[in-house]
């Protein structure tokens, strides 16, 4: 067989065995054996989210800041955080205040987080 086929053969066989029909490989948020982080995990929910509003200092009539670890941390423990973003959409209270419901998957995340024991 001339070589130059053979090689290009190879190559063809090789590209088409990659395919993206597995998601085994994929981090998924409910993977349950990954502990859940503030520095990698929820410091960056909550600046996408939230800071707009919950400031250093708060505006747009935000009662407290979440921009530290411990920020975060004593709003789930004292101002009902979890509660506020798992509501319903377009229910009173929901966090993000006039915007949309997290993505479940995150608000997992959130939840894991404590489950987890806050770690930094
Ligand atoms: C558009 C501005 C805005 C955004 C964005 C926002 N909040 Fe708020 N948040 C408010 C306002 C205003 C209040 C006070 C009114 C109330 O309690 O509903 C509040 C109240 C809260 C409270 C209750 C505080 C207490 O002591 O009662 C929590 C917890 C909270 N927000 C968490 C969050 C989280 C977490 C996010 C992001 C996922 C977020 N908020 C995004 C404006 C915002």
């Amino acid at each position: 067989m001339n070589i130059k086929l053979f090689v290009i053969i190879v190559l063809l066989t090789t590209l088409s065995s990659c395919n993206n029909d597995s998601t085994s490989d994929l981090t998924t948020p409910t993977n349950n054996t990954v502990t859940i982080k503030y520095s990698t995990d929820i410091a960056s929910i909550i600046n996408s989210n939230c800071l707009n509003c919950h400031a250093s200092p708060p505006i747009n009539g935000a009662p407290m800041q979440l921009t530290t670890y411990d920020d975060v941390k004593n709003a789930i423990l004292t101002r009902g955080l979890i509660d506020r973003v798992s509501r319903a959409q377009g229910s009173g209270g929901m966090m993000p205040d006039a915007g949309t419901r997290l993505p479940q998957a995150t608000i997992d995340k959130i939840i894991k987080w404590q489950t987890d024991g806050f770690v930094n």
